[in-house]
């Protein structure tokens, strides 16, 4: 069972409290960003600045007294409310018309206040429209069910109507929708074409703030989860996980919370198991492990840990057992030295020869920090590769009791907490890190990028210094795309946890070719401390939440769909992508060969290992291109390296690319060893 260590009310911390989980600093930082009463989001502030008084309000129906004019006359204690008198079904709708095209780019929706959730908005879709004619979706998704302000930032469209389509009741209480207040935010509009910079989906809406989160290749979906409470992680745990499922295939936004485990999966070590699941080790249930299980899609309870940690890395290995070292983060600090989990024996074993000590960075906030989010690479020979956030690299090694040796430095690049390490090309032993800062918080962020090469392990890395990013970022988070660009993405450029100061909405796309950064579109909203970002099999990149600090101004619980530029053809248009028809088996074993087959030619392959992510770290995503080893037609023999060290067992997105570079929607293989 957990231990539920927090004895203390969210947010009103005492001494007594603290315990060994929560540092002094960790407290004085969520008490700064906590609301001041009568202080509002940014969003409210500013959709309140909008004139409404010439707005017009139409809806379905309306119960008399709760017109829809009541939704746009700037006050929370008057609300409309769909005809309960008699009872009309779902879905209801309403329409606000601003009288004159505006560019807007959020919006600001307040359920009734009246201290009753009757018509609570749970699924929902936002739409705008410049004649009334043609709408196009800027947002949808599932609200939790509460009284607090929804703010929805999405990418700036004009628009004179603005319409909410709400699909169910947040509470299945009944088949009404009520609102109290709607209002907008305005912004500017992005010039460039997508064939340059990419571009955003509508904003998804999720009940929870996103801090967690791994695609499941048996169901296709993005599965994500925050803490014991959908907005906050602090205050007593009950050892239970808020979580949220995103289907790709209907688009809809789930919610349900994990107390069968007992474990608050907060703040925790995370990866992919061989079988596709993830794998959760500590946290704010500091000893505990769980595991998912994708075609039951339930989570179970493991063995403990025999250190309890919490921001550490942990990296599934190429004969299925899973590494971890660090995390001071909870559980007691220092001393977090390695231990590895056999998921079949459900056993942890420390390893005595692995010690945590050369991979410390020097930072301000000493062990409880030095020890977090290793850069953990499984790599051949049982060995891992700790490629960061410490300028020092290491090797450890996961036989017998287990071995340590010095992987060199990262020369040119300093301490880079919280930067990204992205492993772009396996075959070739290739990572591309990026930024971090030399102390978890409060410093400058680098705009730094190293491309390491590991080989046989123990000897050195190679460290080249390429081309900086063009912004200076720590939290953000990198994921590689189907042809080996590298996608970087929110951060800012001093960190500060809870705060979105200093946010990158630019993100940058890397190319090994080039070895080169370019800007592209903007996001809608700050992708900063907690923020995730995973590939897609259909290889759009999803990159939502952050926060998670209770009563505070920062947390996101959203996410947008990028689809880059190979998306696009020059002149703007979605390309036609090639299809991968069929695949001549489902699991393959490292070192034999498999077919792909597609519609028409296709030029370039690779697989990409599925993925989870949390606090920056992805130990899971790879990228391994492959040449065809035969061509018949359009029929491609593809074989896999035969080293799973370098094609580590477990799930993994199958693209095909056209002579555009234009990828295919994935299929997903098990690869086996
Ligand atoms: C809004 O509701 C009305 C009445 O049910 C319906 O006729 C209309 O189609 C709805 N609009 C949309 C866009 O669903």
């Amino acid at each position: 069972m957990a231990i539920l260590r927090y004895a203390c009310v969210a947010l009103s911390l005492t001494a007594g409290c603290l315990a060994d989980m929560l540092s002094a600093r960790l407290i004085e930082e969520l008490a700064r960003v906590q609301m001041k009463p009568g202080e509002v989001l940014p969003m409210v502030a500013e959709a309140r600045k909008l004139d409404k008084s010439q707005w017009t309000a139409t809806a379905d129906s309306f119960q008399s007294g709760n017109p829809p004019s009541a939704a746009i006359d700037g006050s929370t204690s008057t609300f409309w409310h769909s005809q309960y008198n008699p009872n009309l079904p779902l879905p209801h709708n309403i329409t606000i018309d601003m009288q004159q095209v505006m560019n807007i780019n959020g919006l600001v929706l307040t359920p009734r206040q009246d201290g009753t959730s009757n018509g609570n908005i749970g699924q929902h879709t936002v739409q705008v429209s410049t004649d009334n004619k043609v709408w196009t979706t800027v947002s949808y998704g599932t609200f939790l069910d509460d009284s607090e302000v929804k703010t929805v930032p999405f990418v700036t469209t004009p628009a004179r109507w603005l319409r909410i389509l709400a699909a169910t009741e947040a509470g299945n209480r009944g088949t009404w929708t009520s609102i109290a207040d709607i209002g907008v935010t305005t912004g500017t509009l992005t010039t460039g074409s997508p064939a340059a910079i990419g571009s955003w989906g509508p904003t998804v809406e999720f009940p929870i703030t996103l801090v967690s989160g791994a695609v499941i290749g048996s169901t296709g979906q993005l599965l994500t989860w925050s803490s014991f409470l959908p907005n906050q992680f602090t205050g007593s745990s009950t050892g239970q996980t808020f979580t949220s499922t995103y289907d790709p295939s209907t688009k809809l936004v789930t919610q349900y919370v994990i107390s069968n485990t007992g474990h608050d999966m907060f703040c925790t070590g995370l990866s992919l198991d061989n079988q596709g699941g993830p794998i959760v080790t500590g946290g704010n249930s500091a000893p505990d492990t769980s595991r998912y299980n994708g075609g039951s899609k339930t989570w179970a309870l493991q063995a403990n840990m025999n250190i309890a940690r919490g921001y550490q890395a942990h990296v599934t290995l190429s004969d299925g057992r899973v590494f971890t070292v660090g995390g001071s983060w909870s559980g007691g600090q220092g001393g977090k030295n390695g231990e590895v989990y056999d998921p079949v024996a459900n056993k942890w074993t420390l390893l005595p020869g692995c010690p945590v000590a050369p991979m410390l960075t020097a930072d301000a906030g000493g062990v409880y920090r030095a020890d977090n989010h290793g850069w953990l690479f499984a790599w051949k020979n049982n060995y891992v590769f700790q490629a960061g956030p410490s300028v020092a690299m290491n090797w450890y090694g996961i036989s017998g009791t287990g071995s340590q040796a010095s992987a060199g430095s990262r020369t040119g690049d300093t301490d880079a907490m919280c930067g990204d390490a992205v492993m772009y090309d396996a075959v070739a032993g290739n990572i591309l890190a990026v930024g971090g800062s030399s102390s978890y918080s409060n410093v400058p962020a680098t705009t730094n990028a190293h491309i390491i090469t590991i080989g046989t392990p123990p000897t050195a890395a190679k460290v080249t210094t390429v081309a900086s990013m063009q912004y200076a970022r720590a939290f953000a988070n990198g994921v590689v795309l189907p042809n080996g660009q590298v996608f970087i993405v929110g951060g800012q450029s001093t960190p500060v946890p809870f705060s979105d100061d200093t946010a990158q909405f630019t993100p940058e796309l890397w190319d090994p070719t080039t070895q080169k950064f370019t800007a592209m579109a903007p996001q809608a909203a700050a992708r900063v401390y907690h923020s995730i970002a995973l590939l897609m099999p259909d290889a759009t990149v999803f990159s939502g939440g952050g926060g998670l600090c209770g009563n505070c101004a920062t947390n996101h619980r959203d996410g947008q769909f990028f689809s880059p530029p190979y998306l696009f053809t020059s002149s703007g248009a979605r390309a036609t992508r090639p299809v991968i028809s069929a695949i001549s088996a489902t699991t393959v074993k490292v070192g034999t060969s498999f077919s792909v087959t597609t519609g028409s030619a296709a030029t370039q392959f690779s697989i990409i290992r599925y993925a989870s992510t949390t606090h920056t770290v992805n130990t899971d995503q790879r990228r391994i291109p492959l040449t065809p080893t035969a061509i018949s037609g359009t029929k491609y023999t593809l074989t896999l390296p035969s080293d799973p060290g370098v094609v580590v067992p477990g799930q993994y997105m199958v693209f095909a690319m056209n002579s555009n570079g234009v990828p295919s929607v994935a299929k997903t293989i098990l690869v086996t060893n």
